[in-house]
């Protein structure tokens, strides 16, 4: 695998070591050791959406495993594929650095970029995916459950790039997931039939967020206006009113069930703040396994170490 962009491409054998590296770099780096596997190593990101957690955790992978991450906003560059076409953009920094990540609002920015770059590229996220919080939210399942198969996750809210990349990990990992959306927002049919070819019946959609979660572990929600989504705001709460993530709807799933969030949470709109800062949620576990999994995952496509 040159470049990380989406699950469902990724073979299972590959997506299980990316989780035993990022556990064992995260014991590492908590008992005070380091791996400077990617010593005199650059990388480049590229950003056009805003990031707090994605940011900040490469920027930290990156110079724990002793390379240096470099940070683009668009306008420094006048565009990504303005002022000069992606695919020049890409070959230019392969010359130059040894791995890009990017977030774009076109997931096709980040495949052309793969395409014509001869360093890894990384999706940091896309308007249709987002494999690294996936990835590092079944890490932080792992932690919490000991094992992953056979997890039942209720996705609550919009069928988005965040619920996309959770079908994935979950027709390739082992676990189902119902998605819960109103009508109008569930998964596309060919995502659904993708995760499904992989593992049959894993990804089923419902409109019924209480049928999603009477037999869940996991109660996972996102925002209902995601980046670039704004001029829809007004309308996508009206429409997304009775998909919040409550006390009324928690209590109508099992005891172990735990709350997930990718974050950043709209508290009062898809998640109560209630519920977001009760025992059962984890989404400061997932925002810390960010970190875990990337210092994985660099470490996996720069160095060619595992
Ligand atoms: N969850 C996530 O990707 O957060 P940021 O947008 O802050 O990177
Ligand atoms: N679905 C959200 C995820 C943010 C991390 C968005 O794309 O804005």
């Amino acid at each position: 695998m040159k470049d990380f962009l989406t699950i469902i491409d990724c073979p299972v054998e590959f997506l299980k070591d990316l989780l035993r590296i990022s556990t064992r770099l995260k014991r590492l780096y908590t008992f005070g050791g380091n791996d400077p596997c990617l010593a005199g190593q650059t990388l480049a990101m590229l950003f056009e959406k805003p990031s707090l957690r994605t940011r900040i955790s490469f920027q930290v992978a990156m110079t724990d495993l002793g390379g240096h991450p470099i940070y683009v906003k668009p306008e420094d560059i006048g565009g990504i594929g303005k002022r000069e076409p992606v695919k020049d953009i890409a070959r230019i920094l392969s010359r130059y650095v040894d791995g890009i990540m990017a977030r774009t609002f076109e997931h096709s920015t980040v495949t052309e970029l793969a395409q014509y770059a001869s360093v890894p590229v990384i999706n940091a996220l896309t308007d249709w995916s987002h494999p690294c919080q996936a990835m590092a939210d079944v890490l932080t399942i792992e932690e919490h459950f000991d094992d992953i198969k056979g997890i039942n996750i209720a996705f609550i809210g919009d069928g988005n790039n965040v619920a996309r990349s959770l079908a994935f990990a979950c027709a390739k990992l082992g676990m189902k997931m119902i998605v819960a959306t109103p009508a109008g927002y569930e998964l596309d049919t060919e995502t659904i039939d993708r995760a499904n070819q992989v593992s049959a019946g894993c990804i089923r959609q419902t409109h019924d967020p209480k049928e999603a979660v009477a037999d869940a572990h996991i109660i996972y929600t996102d925002t209902w206006v995601s980046m670039g989504q704004e001029a829809e705001k007004q309308k996508r709460r009206e429409d997304f009113a009775a998909f919040q993530v409550n006390a009324e709807l928690v209590k109508t799933a099992p005891d172990h069930a735990k709350i997930m969030h990718c974050l950043p949470a709209y508290r009062g709109f898809e998640i109560t703040d209630e519920i977001a800062e009760s025992p059962k949620s984890i989404m400061f576990d997932q925002a810390e396994n960010r970190l875990h999994f990337q210092r994985a995952l660099l470490k996996k496509l720069m160095s060619q170490q595992s």
